[in-house]
């Protein structure tokens, strides 16, 4: 019997000794972990500023989104078969909120979903514009960047 208690009583004694161990770091790192997720979020809302774009770009967007998405998505967004609505609260709810950069970088490396990538970043960008234009988003003078840390700097509109 003294031959199995004892590599069990070292294995409590171990378990024991750690637990002892881990509890008071645990304690410790708890509020380091607070006060950096306090900073991160009082942070986030300067990160990112409302997305705009020129109101020529959203032009140029609708005619390449005739030529290269309304097939699947439909004429007025609306989606078809397998491919979803690009407009609507569901799509809102979906990206509204997030980094601009999100979302073309989806389109842009999944779109058109029969020729993923075809479209020229400058093309990519027209068509966001345009697809952001149906969703509520007033055109502007300034440029909808193609730059992917200058997109990731703006933030899409929360869904209604
Ligand atoms: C051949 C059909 C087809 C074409 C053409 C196409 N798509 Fe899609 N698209 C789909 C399908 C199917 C999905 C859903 C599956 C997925 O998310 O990959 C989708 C998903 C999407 C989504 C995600 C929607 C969501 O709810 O989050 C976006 C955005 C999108 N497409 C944009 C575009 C744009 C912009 C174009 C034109 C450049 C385009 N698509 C062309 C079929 C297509």
């Amino acid at each position: 019997m003294d031959v199995h208690a004892s590599p069990l009583g070292l294995v409590l004694g171990a378990l024991a000794l750690v637990a002892a161990l881990s509890l008071p770091a645990a304690a410790q790192q708890a509020p380091a972990a607070e006060a950096s997720a306090a900073a991160t979020s009082a942070a986030a809302p300067a990160a990112g500023k409302p997305v705009s774009f020129a109101s020529g770009q959203a032009r140029q967007g609708s005619l390449l989104y005739r030529d290269s998405c309304a097939s699947c998505h439909g004429d007025r967004l609306n989606g078809a078969l397998d491919a979803p609505p690009l407009s609507g609260t569901n799509f809102m709810g979906k990206w509204g909120g997030k980094p601009a950069s999100e979302l073309f970088t989806f389109i842009s490396t999944n779109m058109p979903q029969d020729r993923p990538g075809a479209l020229s970043p400058k093309e990519y960008t027209e068509i966001v514009a345009f697809v952001l234009s149906k969703n509520g988003v007033e055109g502007g003078d300034e440029d909808l960047p193609s730059d992917p840390a200058a997109l990731a700097a703006m933030t899409l509109p929360a869904a209604q």
